[in-house]
């Protein structure tokens, strides 16, 4: 697996543009397949995930191509409903294939789905849901068959806002007899994307973005054009590359509203951030000051996706600062790593309490996760000395040649490119 190498310690400075959103582009890739015919989708990031979204599909029988940050995919002729075992457990996401290869072929033969090591990450609310719909679910030495001779409209209520059950069971209504309520709805932004591209394909999605959806079945849906929404947690951790390091940077095609959580924390801590429609300038300050408490939670809240990133930055701070996870159980995985570079936090179970130092010092250490690569990436820039980061493949999943972000931006950091 390729290595960074960063020499920290440069305040990064310039203007850059934030790609395409991974987590919109995953499930909106996956509901191609409700609609026969080309489908054209734009600003799709290179990322690992994503090649590994477009091998399932081919898979199917939808070659596609992916051409600059554009995919097209033709879904004229599935061949099979099947995903393979291998691909499948590549990423997590694969679970979104379920909701429309039932719609589309009545049934769907899946793996217990891979992806980052964050905790145990569990399936019954995309089972549980996808049964209320009419679907005949049974496991067998980790195979799911799922079938639905005709899917059924319902109220499904979740017991918890998991973005990918909401999007998995918005994706089998589409074509459901009758309508769905999806009660208790995750309402982050991507599901707001994706509800824009099942309606553009004829579907009737309503009430995304807030935390009940209605889906009222439709009997056909066309094949379609969508420009994916810009990646939040990518524009947030390039607002943390400018506050930690002190910086000055422009970050250009952001949609404000979806960065609130991420841009009051930081305000807070005394990074500068303004404004110009899809611009957003970010100036860092000398030292941050430490924040009280910060717990993350769904969207509204600040995500979870960020928390590491967060912690970075926070172990620079004036101060101690203290900050909950409540999303996933197991994402505390960079903490050990920051130790290495110097950082002093503690963990008690769901919290870290940061106690901010003057000064990360360059160590070798290991991206044990996407999220946690950044982070660690941020706090190689910030630090004293020579950072090398392994296992940089992770990292890979979620940000498109991350390294040369950080370049564009005045930062020291090279891949290692290890066959
Ligand atoms: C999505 C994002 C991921 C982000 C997460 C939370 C994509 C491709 N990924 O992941 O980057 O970190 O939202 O914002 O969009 N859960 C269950 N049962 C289920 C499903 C989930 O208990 O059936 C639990 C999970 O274990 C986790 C929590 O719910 O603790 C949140 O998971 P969920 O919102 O489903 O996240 P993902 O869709 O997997």
């Amino acid at each position: 697996m390729d290595t960074l190498v960063i020499e920290g310690g440069i305040p990064l400075e310039g203007k850059i543009r934030v790609h395409g959103s991974k987590n919109a582009a995953l499930p909106i890739l996956a509901a191609t397949i409700l609609a026969e015919g080309e489908h054209e989708i734009e600003d799709v990031p290179q990322l690992l995930d994503i090649q590994v979204m477009l091998q399932i599909l081919a898979s199917l029988g939808a070659p596609s191509k992916h051409e600059g940050n554009k995919v097209t995919i033709n879904t004229g002729q599935l061949t099979t409903a099947r995903v393979p075992e291998s691909l499948m457990g590549q990423m997590r996401s694969s679970i979104f294939l379920i909701g429309p290869l039932l719609a589309r072929c009545g049934e769907a033969i899946v793996f217990r789905p891979g992806g980052c090591a964050i905790g145990s990450r569990r399936i019954d609310l995309h089972i549980d849901g996808l049964r209320r719909l009419g679907v005949e679910i049974e496991e067998s030495e980790g195979v799911i068959f799922c079938k639905a001779n005709q899917l059924v409209g319902a109220k499904v209520v979740l017991d918890y806002p998991s973005v990918g059950a909401t999007e998995n069971i918005m994706m089998a209504a589409t074509r459901a007899k009758g309508t769905t309520r999806i009660v208790n709805a995750a309402r982050e932004p991507e599901i707001i994307d994706l509800q824009n591209y099942l309606n553009k394909m004829g579907a009737r999605v309503s009430g995304a973005g807030s935390n009940e959806i209605s889906i009222e079945g439709v009997e056909r849906l066309y094949a379609s054009q969508h420009h994916v929404i810009p990646d939040r947690i990518v524009a947030g951790t390039l607002l943390t590359a400018a506050a930690i390091t002190g910086g000055d940077v422009a970050l250009c095609g952001v949609i404000p509203s979806h960065l609130e959580a991420i841009t009051e924390v930081f305000s807070r801590s005394g990074t500068q951030i303004n404004y110009a429609n899809d611009m957003m300038r970010v100036i860092g300050t000398k030292r941050p000051k430490a924040i009280d408490k910060i717990t993350t939670s769904p969207h509204p809240g600040f995500p979870t996706d960020m928390q590491p990133q967060l912690m970075s930055y926070l172990s620079l701070a004036n101060g101690t600062s203290i900050l909950s996870e409540t999303v996933f159980d197991g994402r505390f995985r960079h903490v050990d790593e920051l130790h290495r570079m110097g950082a002093q936090i503690y963990v008690d179970y769901h919290t870290a309490i940061i106690r901010g130092v003057p000064k990360l010092t360059g160590a070798r250490v290991e991206a044990t996760d996407l999220r946690a690569g950044a982070a660690l990436i941020l706090a190689g820039i910030a630090a004293e000395g020579r950072t090398i980061i392994e296992k940089v493949s992770h990292i890979d999943r979620g940000y498109e040649k991350i390294e040369q972000m950080f370049v564009k931006l005045g930062a020291n950091i090279q891949r290692n490119k290890i066959a």
